[in-house]
């Protein structure tokens, strides 16, 4: 009796918030084990996992060629650092390289650090290459982006609780409207040193922003016109989430800097890298930048096995498809619905907005009622629910979440 009290979510959930920070607000649910597109509750009650991690967890959960490659990995040679030169690392970059088209890989551990680098990697660019006046970069960012949690990335939030008594800030950041490309160009125009544009191909956490089409690419040919670098966080927009491998290729985008976290494990271990060709990544050389961790054995092995993963079950493919279903199924509901407004979004990185104000408890209270349903999701900003399943999902699967998600919202219809 005393060991199955001890297992029960309610002490669980007690335990985080008596001895861990309270820095995030879960829904409460306590998970023990995830299969595929299924999490399990320490109750043993099963649930659609309409997250995924914030989509890191795109190949599904406990992917035995992923677990596998890690168990493997994890019994042979765990971490070198980088003092050393390991048997993995070489070849995950080579492998990294050709599978998304560059000629070098930074690798890193998680979405921030690969932000961070990316920002460092720009300036030192903009220095050494473009001439610009030392400490006088200037990199454009968007309003309502997210990037990540560091002193350098919150300074340029718009988010007042990610901000707010974190200052002093770090300078050197202009930021503009997102989807406002006349906003770009008079930034590019009014300010010589301009090194970059940092950009996410869709809001994912301001709530599934998706600029209008032609937007990156003209977005580009403005950087190059200007000899500025374009920046592509795909943290959590890339590898295969928006039914391309990358959200860019929508629009033949290619990044001078590309940005990727979260799924490049496929969630089971933190892995994230900077991609660049050699005229950018050459301004690096030993000292200026690294991390005990990055480029690990585990995470080389790791990362080869999630992109085969992606590439061999057609990962693109499957969400381009349910993507599809998704928005058709849930716009036929939505266009009688008094609760839900919209759905929108690419592939299968999806949100749907909530008919009450942003600081409602609607969208929280509808995220409960899903998980009583047996789907997992969580509101992004106030009344906006994203719903991000892992990319195995097969198209039964999908249509039993949908059902689930109009069931829900049929409870909340007044
Ligand atoms: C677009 C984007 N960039 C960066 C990050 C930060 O990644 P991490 O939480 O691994 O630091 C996130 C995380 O949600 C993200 O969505």
């Amino acid at each position: 009796m005393a060991i199955l009290e001890k297992k029960s979510s309610q002490h669980l959930i007690e335990l985080e918030d008596k001895y861990g920070a309270h820095n995030y607000h879960p829904l409460p649910v306590v998970l023990n084990k995830g299969e595929g597109v299924y999490v399990w509750d320490v109750e043993g009650k099963k649930y659609y996992d309409f997250l995924s991690a914030y989509s890191a967890v795109n190949q599904g959960h406990c992917h035995p060629k992923i677990v596998g490659a890690m168990i493997n990995q994890a019994q042979t040679l765990t971490l070198t650092s980088r003092a050393f030169y390991n048997d993995k690392l070489g070849e995950y970059e080579k492998f990294a390289t050709e599978y998304f088209g560059f000629d070098k890989l930074l690798p890193m551990n998680t979405g921030a650090e690969a932000v961070e680098t990316a920002l460092k990697l720009c300036r030192k660019w903009a220095y050494e290459k473009k001439g610009i006046p030392e400490n006088e970069a200037q990199i454009i960012v968007c309003e309502n982006n997210f990037h990540g949690r560091t002193t350098t990335i919150i300074s340029f939030s718009n988010d007042e609780v990610a901000r707010k008594n974190f200052g002093p800030y770090t300078a050197g950041f202009i930021k503009i409207e997102y989807d406002n490309l006349s906003a770009l160009e008079q930034a590019l125009e009014s300010n010589t040193n301009v090194a970059g544009f940092l950009v996410e191909p869709i809001q994912g956490e301001a709530g599934v922003y998706v600029p209008s089409e032609g937007f990156l690419a003209k977005a580009k040919a403005l950087c190059e016109k200007h000899n500025v670098l374009f920046l592509a966080d795909e943290v959590q927009t890339g590898i295969a989430r928006t039914g391309k491998l990358l959200a860019v290729d929508h629009e033949n985008v290619k990044p001078d800097i590309l940005i990727l976290g979260k799924a490049l494990s496929g969630g089971a271990y933190p892995v994230s890298g900077v991609l660049a060709n050699d005229t950018i990544m050459s301004v690096i050389r030993p000292g200026n930048h690294g991390s005990t961790f990055g480029g690990n054995p585990v995470a080389a092995a790791v990362a080869v096995a999630a992109l085969e993963v992606v590439r061999d079950e057609k990962l693109a493919e499957n969400a381009e498809e349910l993507g599809q279903l998704f928005r058709s199924e849930l716009d036929k509901y939505i266009e009688g619905s008094k609760i839900a407004n919209l759905v929108r979004g690419k592939g299968l990185l999806n949100a749907i907005v909530i008919n009450d104000s942003e600081d409602s408890d609607t969208a929280w209270n509808i995220c409960v009622a899903l998980k009583e349903n047996g789907l997992l999701a969580k509101p992004t900003h106030g009344n906006i629910i994203r719903f991000a399943p892992p990319l195995v999902m097969n198209k039964e699967q999908l249509l039993d979440c949908v059902s689930i998600i109009i069931k829900t919202l049929k409870e909340f219809e007044k």
